[in-house]
């Protein structure tokens, strides 16, 4: 049984075949219609979500199986004082897969011991988020038809943001990956993160760093994962991309973002032919579908 918790739990060659048959579904929607017939998704999500849950259960609905779940807290027996290991022992007698949020980091990892069904990490607080670095290198492949040779500039909150964590040990597996780090003091990578990159550069300056990428990927700033509200307030507005920045960028940039966005992209940008973020989202379903083929042994 094969669980996804951190990326690093696909080979570069499985990411590669997930990424080629999300395309083929894109292509041919019709010939993974009935694939799961008979099986179940269970979303587990103790934190807020919109892309992450609902493209789940669309992939699960396109793929002809079902979903049950729950999309707070508030509503498990978490509130009750349940641990996360009995929650999900009992899910997995109900599902054939789960995927679960967290706010508490190493919860996926718990989860994963705890059940009978593979199980999908959708978010574990500020730690790792797979999913989305699925959906992320999906995009890239899309825009640039190709995942190395690249320069990628990740801006924002570098140090809370799950999904630059985890889409940084996904493309250091490429070749001739750069690295420009974009953020505020406070907010820099981990160093648990960065000590096995091989090739970057750490920035403040947005507008300095434009120029040379091929790629631009945005962050929120975690408002949730701060300790106090007057250094969230302080650093919230830290990067706001806008068109008259964006006249330092190729014509060729991909800006990405793996959404919700608060302030961090001005909606300007949204008729941008390099914006990509809504694209983006709308290929996590597909991604998704090709995982959970995958994990459920039906690819
Ligand atoms: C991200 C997350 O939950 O980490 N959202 C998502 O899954 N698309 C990013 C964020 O919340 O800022």
């Amino acid at each position: 049984m094969r669980h996804l918790i951190d990326i690093t739990d696909l080979s570069p060659a499985e990411i590669n075949q997930l990424i080629a048959t999300a395309c083929d579904m894109m292509a041919r929607p019709e010939a993974y219609r009935g694939k799961c017939a008979g099986r179940q998704l269970a979303t587990l999500f103790f934190e807020p979500s919109t892309r992450t849950r609902l493209s789940f259960e669309s992939a699960m609905l396109a793929l002809g199986g079902g979903v049950l779940g729950f999309s707070e807290a508030s509503s498990s027996s978490a509130t009750k004082g349940e641990s996360v290991a009995d929650t999900v022992r009992v899910a997995s007698g109900y599902a054939d897969i789960i995927a679960m949020r967290h706010p508490k980091e190493g919860a996926a990892a718990v989860a994963a011991v705890a059940s009978e069904v593979p199980v999908i990490n959708a978010g574990d607080g500020g730690h790792s988020h797979p999913t989305q670095t699925l959906t992320d290198l999906l995009t890239i492949y899309q825009e640039k038809g190709r995942l190395d040779n690249l320069t990628i500039g990740l801006c924002g909150d570098l140090k809370f943001g799950r999904t630059v964590h985890s889409l940084i040990r996904a493309l250091s597996r490429c070749e001739n990956i750069r690295f420009v780090l974009i953020s505020p003091e406070e907010l820099r990578l981990p160093e648990y993160i960065a000590r096995d990159l091989t090739s970057y550069q750490e920035e403040s300056d947005l507008e300095a760093a434009l120029p040379e990428l091929d790629i631009l990927y945005m962050t929120r700033v975690q408002k949730e994962r701060f300790f106090n509200e007057a250094d969230y307030l302080r650093l919230k507005n830290s990067y706001v991309l806008d068109r008259p920045k964006l006249q330092y960028a190729r014509d060729d940039l991909s800006v990405m973002h793996p959404l919700p966005r608060v302030n961090e992209i001005s909606r300007q940008v949204d008729d941008d032919p390099r914006a990509c973020y809504f694209k983006q989202a709308k290929y996590g379903k597909y991604i998704r579908m090709a995982l959970i083929l995958m994990l459920l042994d039906l690819a």
